[in-house]
């Protein structure tokens, strides 16, 4: 039996780190997970349980990784230090070969939440900022502020372009942390985006490179969904960019990837920075003591992507499901009367429900949300969680799941929707 400790109100105090409110979990994103956990669906056993829509996994080629894994397992037939090479030809493949990675610049870390953070340390003080495009996966509120001290000033995007990044944007925001003396040091992006589901168009990533040089500044691309993007050559990576300029101010660049979700293994929490600054990556890697990848691991995954026949079949195989969820579900909810932003990469959609909302406020989005989950009982992520500053859109996950629960999730928004107009 669990010894219990009553502890009203603890005397003893912690550190402003572990009492501050900067780590970001006190959002409706975070309250989703929980309201899954309390009451979680299962077609037989919880029939009426709420599903799970708000966890951006990648499921739907677990059939062809998990069973590889026994075969690979049993495969220790490299050196360790070849997961480095193996990651970098790993990214090569999931952009169709238009990049190259150099495995000397590739710093292991567990996970992109590592990476991220860990990036961030390297590149700004307590106090400096990095600008963020909204919306923007709510995980960033605690990777990129709690343990780094580090701000994060939105870039603010809306539906009147389908959420593009311009330079006017981009200006916008470095002006207004700059008139609060706030030292910008960097812009962060994610390509395809998160929660959007779309790609970033090559002329808008040849403005942000070129915004970051005239400020002096550095760009991070987060780049964890390239793999999922439905078409390789709808996914252009900042590394190409980079390539056709002759890395031309390359220093200020920096990508992070992972394998969680193109390889459907958030579990095995292996990521990488991958910096053209020589001095980031010596940094990085010194830090990354405090995130290694067990060794286990480490052979596991090397042999994995080592294998070029699995890791090709593999990143087909992928995309093609993923798209096909993607049909499966825009046009589900486009019988529902629901419009979603087009999208072309992910693990999500992005939802319309203004039309549906009281008042376009924020508090109307979050009333839609909560009926969403408690009556409707579907966990989706509401864009102010992302710090969209259009209220009314919503992050839908339909790669953690069967076909089947994605059925019974569209039904059960059609009938939600139904009621709505009634
Ligand atoms: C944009 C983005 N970056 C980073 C992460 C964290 O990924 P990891 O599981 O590799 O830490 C996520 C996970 O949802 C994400 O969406």
């Amino acid at each position: 039996m669990a010894i219990e400790i009553v502890q009203p109100k603890p005397s003893v105090g912690l550190s402003k780190m572990a009492v501050s409110e900067t780590h970001g979990e006190d959002s409706p994103y975070f309250a989703g997970w929980k309201a899954y956990d309390e009451n979680p669906y299962h077609e037989t056993n919880n029939p009426s349980g709420v599903i799970q829509m708000g966890l951006a996994e990648n499921q739907v080629s677990n059939d062809t990784t998990l069973n590889d894994l026994n075969y690979f397992c049993f495969s220790f037939n490299i050196s360790w230090s070849e997961l480095t090479m193996a990651m970098a030809s790993f990214m090569e493949e999931v952009r169709g070969g238009k990049a190259k990675f150099n495995p000397d610049r590739v710093v292991l870390t567990a996970g992109a939440t590592a990476a991220n953070e860990l990036l961030t340390f390297i590149l700004a003080n307590p106090g400096d900022a990095l600008l963020v495009p909204t919306p923007y996966y709510p995980g960033f509120d605690r990777d990129l502020r709690w343990r780094t001290g580090v701000q994060i000033v939105p870039i603010h995007c809306d539906s009147s372009n389908n959420f593009q990044i311009t330079p006017k944007a981009l200006e916008a925001a470095y002006d207004h942390a700059t008139s609060m003396n706030i030292k910008v040091r960097g812009v962060l992006i994610t390509n395809p985006s998160n929660p959007l589901g779309a790609t970033i168009q090559r002329k808008v990533l040849e403005e942000i490179l070129d915004f970051a040089t005239r400020k002096n500044i550095h760009l991070v691309s987060d780049e964890i969904y390239s793999g999922s993007a439905f078409y390789a050559d709808e996914f252009v990576s900042i590394a190409e960019v980079l390539e056709s300029r002759n890395y031309k101010d390359s220093e200020r660049c920096h990508i992070v990837y992972s394998l969680s979700k193109d390889l459907g293994l958030p579990g095995f929490r292996v990521g990488t920075v991958y910096s053209y600054n020589d001095q980031v990556v010596t940094t990085a890697r010194r830090m990354s003591s405090f995130t290694l990848i067990s060794s286990q691991t480490q052979f596991l995954l090397a042999s994995m992507l080592s294998d070029k026949n699995f890791t090709r079949k593999y990143i087909k195989i992928n995309r093609e499901r993923l798209k096909k969820r993607y049909e499966m579900i825009i046009n589900g909810l486009k019988k529902a009367g629901i419009e979603c932003l087009k999208g072309n990469a992910g693990l999500f959609c992005w939802m319309n429900l203004s039309p549906y909302l009281e008042e376009r406020t924020i508090k109307s989005e979050l009333a839609i949300w909560k009926t969403i989950m408690h009556e409707v009982r579907l966990n989706i992520s509401p864009g102010s969680s992302c710090h969209c500053s259009e209220p009314g859109w919503f992050r839908v996950c339909f790669a953690n799941m069967s076909e089947q629960t994605l059925e019974v999730a569209l039904s059960r928004i059609h009938e939600f929707i139904k009621q709505r107009k009634q």
